[in-house]
This record gives C-alpha cells, sequence and structure tokens, in this order.
C-alpha cells in the first residue's frame, strides 16, 4: 500500500498535517493496520492505542477503529467509559469472537436480512467510543476461540481470520485499525499479527530490566523466524512510555533505548502525567479532559507526534530503507541479542 509515498505530506509541521485529511489518502478498500504488542502487561499498551486513535481519528481525519482482544479485560472499553450495561449491551452475541467463526459471511447475511436497514454484522459489533473513532470490544468467548483455533492443523487457515474478516468487512469502513492485544502466544495474537504485519510497543523502561531493548527484538525476530507467514513482520515504532526526558533517568533510558532501535524508536517518549490519570478515572482521554496541568499539554503533543510518525510508517512501504542503523536489524546484531536472552 503506498498511501503517503510521493504524497508530499507535512509530516513535519504538525500543524499543517492536521489541516490535510489523510483519510482521503487511504484507498476506499485498504486500512492501514497496528497491533500494540509486547510481552510485557502494564507498559501502556491499551492507554497509547486509546489516545492515539483519538488523534488519529479527530485531528488526522482518519476513520479510526479500535479493536480489544483482551478477553475479559476490556480495558479499552473501560477506558472511554464503555462499561456496565453498556458494555454488556455491546458485548452480546455478535462479538469479535465471531470475526474467528468459519461462518461469519452466514452471519453477516442473516443480520442483513433481518435488521430494518442493510447493515451487517460491522455495525452490530463496532460502538462509538464518544471522542471519535469505534471501538470493537474484546469478549469473553476469546478464550474458546483461541482454543478452537489450536484445532486448526493449517497455519495458513489457523492465523488468518482476522485478516479476512477486517479486509472483508472493515477496509471499506475505515482508514485506520488499531489492534490491543493481550500476551503474546496466543493463536489469537497471532492472528493479530498476522492481519497487520505491523508492531507497536510501547516500553515502560525499567531500571532493574536490562534486557528489556533486546527482548523486543528478540521476539519479533522470534516470530518472523518460526512462522513462514510472518516473515515480514515489522517493528513499526518503539515508544517510550512514562518516562521524561528532564530527568536524569530519562536521558538515561532515551540513549539507551536510541542506541537499540535506531530507526524504530518514536519521534518523543510520552511524559509520565497525572492528568492522564486523572483522564482515565473520567473514563476519558486527555484529549477530551479538561486540565490545567502543563504536563497534560506536554503528554497530548508527545501522542499527536508518535501518531502522526505511526501513521505516516504504516502508510509508506519500505520507509525504513536507506535509514542509517537500519541494517543492525536485518545482520548478526539482533541475533546475537536473541540468543544472549535464550541463555
Ligand atoms: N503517560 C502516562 N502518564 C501516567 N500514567 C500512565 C501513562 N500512560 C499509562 N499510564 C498508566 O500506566 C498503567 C498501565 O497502562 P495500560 O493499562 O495502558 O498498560 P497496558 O500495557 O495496556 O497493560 P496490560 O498489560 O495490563 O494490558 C495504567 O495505570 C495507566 O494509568
Ligand atoms: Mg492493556
Amino acid at each position: 500500500m503506498n498511501t503517503f509515498t510521493d504524497s508530499g505530506l507535512p509530516w513535519d509541521d504538525y500543524g499543517a498535517l492536521r489541516d490535510e485529511n489523510l483519510g482521503a489518502y487511504v484507498p476506499d478498500n485498504e486500512t492501514l493496520r497496528a497491533v500494540a504488542f509486547v510481552d510485557k502487561g502494564g507498559t501502556s499498551k491499551t492507554t497509547s492505542l486509546a489516545h492515539m486513535g483519538v488523534v488519529a481519528d479527530q485531528e488526522l481525519g482518519l476513520d479510526t477503529l479500535l479493536i480489544a482482544l483482551d478477553g475479559k479485560q476490556n480495558d479499552l472499553a473501560t477506558h472511554f467509559g464503555i462499561e456496565g450495561d453498556d458494555l454488556e449491551q455491546a458485548t452480546r452475541w455478535p462479538t469479535i469472537a465471531q470475526a474467528f467463526a468459519p461462518n461469519i459471511d452466514q452471519i453477516d447475511e442473516r443480520l442483513r436480512s433481518e435488521g430494518d436497514t442493510d447493515d451487517g454484522v460491522l455495525a452490530d459489533l463496532a460502538v462509538p467510543t464518544g471522542e471519535g473513532p469505534d471501538l470493537i470490544p474484546a469478549s469473553e468467548e476469546l478464550d474458546g476461540v483461541d482454543k478452537s483455533l489450536s484445532d486448526i492443523d493449517d497455519p495458513a487457515q489457523r492465523y488468518s481470520f482476522l485478516d479476512d474478516f477486517l479486509s472483508q468487512y472493515v477496509d471499506d469502513q475505515y482508514d485506520l485499525v488499531l489492534i490491543d492485544v493481550p500476551g503474546s502466544t496466543s493463536n489469537v495474537a497471532a492472528n493479530a499479527l498476522w492481519a497487520t504485519k505491523h508492531v507497536f510497543t510501547p516500553v515502560r523502561p525499567s531500571p532493574l530490566d536490562t534486557k528489556q531493548a533486546a527482548k523486543i527484538r528478540a521476539e519479533i525476530n522470534e516470530k518472523r523466524e518460526r512462522h513462514d507467514f510472518l516473515s515480514d513482520l515489522e517493528l513499526t515504532m518503539v515508544v517510550l512510555s512514562q518516562v521524561s526526558s528532564q530527568t536524569k533517568a530519562g536521558r538515561y533510558f532515551l540513549d539507551q533505548f536510541r542506541e537499540a532501535f535506531p530507526v524504530e524508536l518514536s519521534p518523543v517518549p510520552v511524559r509520565d502525567s497525572q492528568a492522564v490519570i486523572n483522564a482515565q478515572l473520567e473514563r476519558e482521554t486527555l484529549f477530551a479532559h479538561d486540565s490545567d496541568l502543563s504536563s497534560a499539554e506536554e503528554a497530548r503533543d508527545q501522542y499527536r507526534q508518535n501518531t502522526a510518525e505511526l501513521v505516516r510508517r504504516l502508510g509508506t512501504p519500505g520507509w525504513k530503507d536507506g535509514i542509517e542503523g537500519v541494517d543492525a536489524e536485518a545482520t548478526s546484531g539482533p541475533v546475537a541479542e536473541s540468543e544472549e536472552v535464550a541463555r
């Protein structure tokens, strides 16, 4: 998808970029897609997706769909205040679990013929977040889906359900799809990797976990090597979260990750802000949240810059080509690191 190649868009001037309608550049039958993926909990995956989804939809003009695959947790739904009865309503049959059903076409047909409108399955699954993007909440049935996928021997079949669902039902309705997955080893997560081929990894650096960067690299390499269908899996962006470049520790982590991910690191880290937590307590993102804290505006700007760059990368095949440092990924460096982690 050469969405933004040769588009001449003002990527380094957010104010000017905001005046553009990036949705107009995404072909009608395609979507830009990414999955937030890292084998560690609490790294800001859900918070990042919520904020970046709002920026993409509200400020950059991309019709955005968030998809939650985190089973019982459903943190994206909570983030936007879809809880209690609202969540119960939103997760009545059909749910995202049906996207993994072999008879999804029949379900879609049935909904079209039964309803007053010609809305098919997607209209039943996606709910508005109230801040721009739509959300398909997770379903508790996903655990069962994961088990039944294990019974399918052919990997091309086992891992392609979500890709087929997006291509058939979502691509012509949205421009951007951002997916939240739990853990990294499930069949459902593998479906998300296949469907997106683009990994977005938020990291919350820890002074004790010195192998964090190597583990991220090793995990992507391991998926690429183990599964033929993931040979073109791309680590598209690594974002340091809850890190301030104003502090000594923040600068230390930034240096460390810049060295490990000279190409993939996002333009800026996202700082720690009490306003993020206050906004979440009110079930909204910083973009809907009234806060006088200067840290709120700083964090908003950081989400903006990172979202614009993520979108640019998703729509520019070969964006890594020719960037200094990219060779390190394809050659011995990361492999050596992954061996180190494995020991
Ligand atoms: N910029 C920020 N400033 C302050 N707190 C933040 C920020 N980003 C995330 N957090 C907090 O960090 C915690 C973890 O965030 P989040 O739930 O988004 O992570 P996650 O990777 O989705 O976790 P899980 O693995 O449980 O799904 C939350 O309590 C959230 O409020
Ligand atoms: Mg989460």
